[in-house]
């Protein structure tokens, strides 16, 4: 049969028609940058994420962008992060001028570890004007925490926001993977100063092409973000500070807007995904199956095991037709882009590690059980095979 990693044209024949619609008002009006669709979007999210504000941009790549520089990070200070995410995560940093650092992530979540953070803080860095933390090798002043929400678990926010309170750090979700997700009955988005999220067609709330969105409780922050999408420009031609031209299209506002409502039952609907998953994957004791701690709420974003030999077993569910991913095979910290940063490998056992066991196995909305079993049934074949 085959079980494809993603399939979105099923998603897209349960809500065919509201799309379509959506789509034709919005070329009735041929109003296509910032207008009414763009601000109720911005309104429904606030209000489903629990939210003061949201301001809508290009990308979630860009709202990394925006919100580092709405958050007051300087050109040469310092951001630290995961190394075990999505490259935008880093390359946002470096694109605000920033530079990045990289803390271990707690091997069992895959998420930034409060516990390294510290570490790195304490014995890494000295106290600098204002109290915060300065890096003693580089001599970076230490703005920003930035969690990522991996694969659509929240990382330790309490723990986090606790470090980043002690060291007056801003702290910025990155939130791209968690839409919907929640935190001790709290949603990602609504758990720091500010966050980012994507709107990337492949994500659990996506699009008809990019898009993102910035969320946060903070009326100043709201409006100096709304500034930096339109080139820094609060009124028409007069430019307070230099931005970008990064905004959410209408069709794009529209689009979403349909899928918002369905985005908590879509959600739901992984959680059965993985519930199938980990009976079906139960007694291989090559696999580790995802799970999430006490008060988490997983929207699976990324189905993701931790698998031995990996890559064989990869290759051996590619030959019988069933999709798999590597979310991330080298850690951020480790690729060549970076090399100035003077990272070895070594530095980040627990990222280095996961980056050689993961596998990102097939998840969404419409997967059916039998295609859970088929992928399932296909793994314990390839553990029972000879070597
Ligand atoms: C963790 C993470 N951060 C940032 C991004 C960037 O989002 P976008 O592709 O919308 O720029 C993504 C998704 O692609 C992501 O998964």
């Amino acid at each position: 049969m085959g079980v494809p990693v993603l399939d979105l044209t099923r998603q897209y024949a349960s809500i065919r028609p509201e799309v379509e619609k959506a789509l034709k008002e919005v070329f009735e009006t041929q109003h296509f940058i910032l207008g009414t669709q763009g601000q109720s979007l911005e309104q429904e999210v606030a209000r489903h994420l629990g939210a003061a504000h949201a301001v809508g941009c290009a990308s979630g790549t860009d709202a990394l962008l925006l919100g580092l520089r709405a958050l007051g990070l300087r050109r040469g200070e310092g951001v630290l992060t995961t190394s075990f995410t999505f490259f935008a995560t880093a390359g946002a940093i470096h694109n605000a001028g920033g530079r990045p650092f990289f803390a271990d992530i707690d091997p069992a979540t895959f998420n930034l570890d409060a516990v390294h953070v510290r570490r790195f803080l304490e014995h890494e860095c000295v106290r600098g004007e204002g109290g915060l933390p300065v890096h003693k090798a580089t001599g970076c002043i230490i703005r920003v925490l930035l969690p990522v929400h991996l694969y659509g678990l929240c990382a330790d926010m309490d723990g986090l926001n606790g470090v980043a309170k002690e060291y007056g750090l801003a702290v910025l979700e990155d939130a791209c993977q968690a839409y919907g997700s929640t935190y001790k009955g709290r949603r990602a988005g609504a758990l720091g100063h500010l966050a980012a999220f994507s709107f990337f067609p492949t994500k659990n709330l996506g699009g008809a092409g990019d898009g993102g969105i910035m969320t946060t409780d903070d009326g100043a922050l709201a409006d100096r973000l709304r500034m930096l999408r339109v080139h820094g420009s609060k009124e028409r031609y007069i430019h307070e500070e230099i931005g970008y031209n990064s905004r959410l299209d209408e069709v794009q506002a529209a689009v979403l807007r349909v899928k918002l409502p369905h985005v908590d039952g879509w959600n739901r609907q992984r959680d059965v995904v993985a519930r199938w998953y980990r009976q079906g994957l139960a007694g291989i004791p090559q696999v580790e199956a995802p799970s999430a701690p006490e008060g988490y709420g997983h929207i699976y974003h990324q189905y993701v095991i931790r698998a031995q030999r990996r890559d064989e077993l990869k290759g051996f569910l590619q030959e019988r037709g069933i999709g798999s991913m590597i979310y991330y095979p080298i850690p951020l910290h480790l690729q060549t882009c970076f090399r100035f940063l003077g990272y070895r490998e070594g530095d980040l056992p627990h990222t280095e590690r996961a980056a050689r066991e993961v596998l990102a196995l097939p998840v969404f909305a419409e997967l059916k059980e039998a295609e859970v079993a088929e992928a399932c049934e296909g793994i314990r074949a390839f553990y029972s095979g000879p070597r």
